[in-house]
């Protein structure tokens, strides 16, 4: 697949094959995704990998609950409350793959930095056949001590794109989008 045809076609997927993920193809793109920019050269970034629906669900659990609790504060999370309110909803959808790209907050530009690795990842994954969906729902779960401490990610480091991912078993629709906003003097 050429640059264009990769950026042209890659789509959210939220629905997976039951083809497995293998852990070296992730690493292979992570592998290549790390070419991103990183100002002052920091690549401040560190990557969890869960490949696991069980504990991928119990964390979709423990994000709804903790959403639930100050939605009063999240008013960006407002209108999806019926959503976190449903014990069918699952933030990863029943994914069995998670890439989670953590940034370290003390390099000033942590989060543009994550941002391209992230976006590298999305797209090379498309050009495998492989599917990914960002997840904001997960940025407060991912960012608990607790979750961090298990993981043995340190606290300094901050969730930035948690992204599932699983083989696409069919070809989603390019996207459509408003023309770019162009300014000028
Ligand atoms: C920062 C960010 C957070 C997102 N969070 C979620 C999410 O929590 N759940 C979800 O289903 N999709 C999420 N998405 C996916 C968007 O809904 C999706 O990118 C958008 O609708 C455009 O569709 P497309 O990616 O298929 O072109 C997120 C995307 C971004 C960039």
């Amino acid at each position: 697949m050429d640059v264009l045809e990769c950026i042209k076609s890659r789509r959210s997927v939220r629905k997976f094959s039951d083809k497995k993920l293998e852990y070296d193809t992730i690493k292979n793109i992570i592998d290549a995704a790390v070419c991103a920019p990183t100002a002052q050269m920091r690549e401040p970034w560190g990557f969890l990998v869960i490949q696991d629906k069980e504990e991928l669900k119990a964390i979709s659990d423990v994000a709804k609950e903790g959403i639930k609790k100050e939605i009063d504060t999240l008013p960006h999370f407002k209108k999806y409350e019926d959503w976190f309110n449903d014990p069918e909803y699952n933030v990863f959808y029943g994914s069995e793959n998670l890439v989670v790209v953590y940034g370290d907050s003390d390099a000033h530009w942590y989060k543009e930095d994550c941002c391209c690795v992230a976006d590298n990842i999305m797209l090379l994954a498309n050009n495998e056949g492989i599917g990914t969906c960002w997840i904001g729902f997960s940025e407060i779960i991912l960012d608990t001590p607790e979750l961090k401490e298990k993981y043995n990610i340190p606290q300094n480091y901050k969730p930035v794109a948690s992204l599932i991912m699983g083989y696409m078993d069919r070809t989603p629709k390019p996207p459509r989008r408003k023309e770019a906003l162009m300014f000028s003097k």
